[in-house]
């Protein structure tokens, strides 16, 4: 692994950010997030619709029952985006719509996509289509879920389905949204659906994920496809005391289990060497975990994409040794207790190193971001990269005139897009930036207390109100370019 040591915590590039002409300026969503109608249509219930039914999973008990009822306000919701300048959209398939039950096609399910996507391209937007956001037919989760291997048969069956639908519309596709948020917080922490506190379940599912891209991969080129990846959502680890050897170890763990379990297996054909060491005493089912992996998976695993979707919200300090200074890496939840979403490593601590935090406890780290690009371009082979989610929750109130000024997520959108930027200008192919997200939607285990949106959504009467940021982000996708100074007070 090649480090950059950058310590700062903002990004210095030129004032004024200039991108390039077709560089894609998009917005991101997800189907169990903002759809609703979860009984429409023939659409049978996900491991989301049961896990939110769960005492205590989803903070205020919230549902994606009817989120922003977008499946009945989809024309609207699309020219909301058109207005807002989106060249791109990134939206993601319901399986359980698709195949309800794992079963048969449901043409009234797939018929809403049909819908959305010709919807999307009559007003010059790019659809940008992720296949699995998450939403597990809840009957696969029943026979095992991600660590049945015969739940990835089913992934390419439906991977199929969708394409033989959209394939002639959609350019880009991509398989997986963050397998490791499927693998270790719904299987080893219990943070996100199905809830599994399983520890080593997380590994056999993170194999089977990828396999699942694999297979998908291969089956949509063979039928076409011509722009295929996956999103990923990638850390930078620094240890807390970089000439302590159990911090520096701890640093090198979560670089394995978050990024190089995933990285290494698509680029490189295996699993690191570390990573496998770090886990080597985990078994499933009685046996070392590593015994689900069987000869060829890898091959297929590495099967070439054409563009990698890189997730990036903030990075965080490791330590080896216990602390009681932490912040939130994702894992934590008022109402119930998660496991450690890193078996093998669930030592590993994340102290506070003072930095400002979105409302999700997250730390605000663009120069992370930066070391990020700049280590896949070191470390991994050039691909068209696609930032396919970054942005910030906070604490957004309408005011006394019906707006929401928000200038937090303003200077957090610009600072990470000036990193983005400098990592173009030294080389690294960056082509497009998705803000997550379009609009406020449900947070997945904070269910609707947390707010991402450019646009402001009213879940009682579902009024879509576009936050200043919204405004800006527009005039950014007009004029690709950054204004100058820094807008924060804007
Ligand atoms: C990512 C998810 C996305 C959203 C953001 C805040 O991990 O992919 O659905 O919840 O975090």
């Amino acid at each position: 692994m090649t480090t950059h040591t950058t310590p700062a915590s903002t990004v210095e590039s030129s004032p004024r950010a200039h991108f390039a002409h077709d560089f894609v300026w998009g917005m991101a969503t997800a189907s169990y997030q903002i759809e609703g109608a979860v009984a429409e249509d023939g659409r049978t219930p996900s491991i989301w619709d049961t896990f939110s039914r769960v005492p205590g999973a989803i903070l205020g008990g919230d549902t994606g029952e009817v989120a922003c009822d977008h499946y009945h306000r989809m024309p609207a919701d699309v020219e909301l985006l058109a207005d807002l300048g989106a060249t791109s959209y990134r939206f993601s398939v319901a399986w359980p719509r698709v195949r309800p039950d794992a079963g048969p096609v449901n043409a009234a399910g797939l018929a809403f996509y049909d819908r959305l996507v010709d919807e999307l391209l009559s007003h010059g937007i790019a659809p940008w289509l992720t296949l699995y956001h998450w939403d597990l037919p809840q009957v696969l989760e029943d026979a095992g879920g991600w660590t049945d291997r015969d739940t990835v048969h089913r992934f390419v069956e439906y991977a199929v389905s969708v394409h033989e639908a959209l394939g002639d519309r959609v350019p880009t596709w991509t398989t997986l949204n963050e397998p490791w948020c499927s693998a270790f917080l719904g299987y080893s922490a219990g943070h996100h659906a199905p809830g599994r506190q399983e520890g080593a379940a997380g590994l056999v599912a993170g194999h089977h994920l990828l396999l699942a891209h694999g297979l998908a991969t291969q089956e949509l080129r063979s039928r076409g496809a011509d722009r295929l990846g996956l999103s990923l959502n990638l850390t930078v680890p620094d240890p807390s005391d970089a000439g302590d050897p159990v911090d520096v170890d701890a640093a090198r763990r979560i670089d394995g289990m978050h990024n190089r379990f995933f990285l290494d297996p698509i680029f490189r054909g295996s699993y690191p060497v570390d990573v496998l060491e770090d886990t080597a005493d985990r078994t499933w089912q009685d046996r070392p975990w590593l015994d689900v992996v069987r000869d060829g998976d890898l091959d297929v695993i590495s099967t070439p994409i054409d563009v990698l979707g890189v997730n990036y919200y903030h990075g965080n300090e490791v330590s080896g040794h216990p602390r009681t200074d932490v912040v939130g890496v994702g894992a934590d939840h008022p109402d119930r207790v998660a496991l450690s979403p890193f078996p093998g490593s669930e030592h590993v601590t994340f102290p506070s190193r003072g930095l400002p935090l979105t409302a999700m406890g997250w730390e605000i780290q663009p120069e992370g971001l930066h070391r990020l690009l700049r280590r896949l371009h070191d470390d991994y082979p050039h691909l068209p990269i696609y930032l396919t989610e970054t942005g910030a929750a906070f604490d957004d109130r309408l005011d006394e005139h019906g707006r929401v000024h928000d200038p937090d997520r303003i200077a957090f959108l610009d600072s990470y897009l000036r990193a983005v930027h400098r990592a173009i200008e030294e080389g690294v192919d960056v082509r497009g930036f998705f803000q997550w997200s379009f609009y406020d939607n449900f947070e997945w285990a904070f269910g609707y207390a947390k707010r991402f949106g450019l646009v402001h959504v009213d879940y009682a009467t579902q009024r879509r109100t576009p936050k200043s940021s919204a405004h800006w982000y527009a005039e950014l996708a007009r004029t690709g370019s950054l204004p100058i100074p820094s807008p924060a007070g804007g």
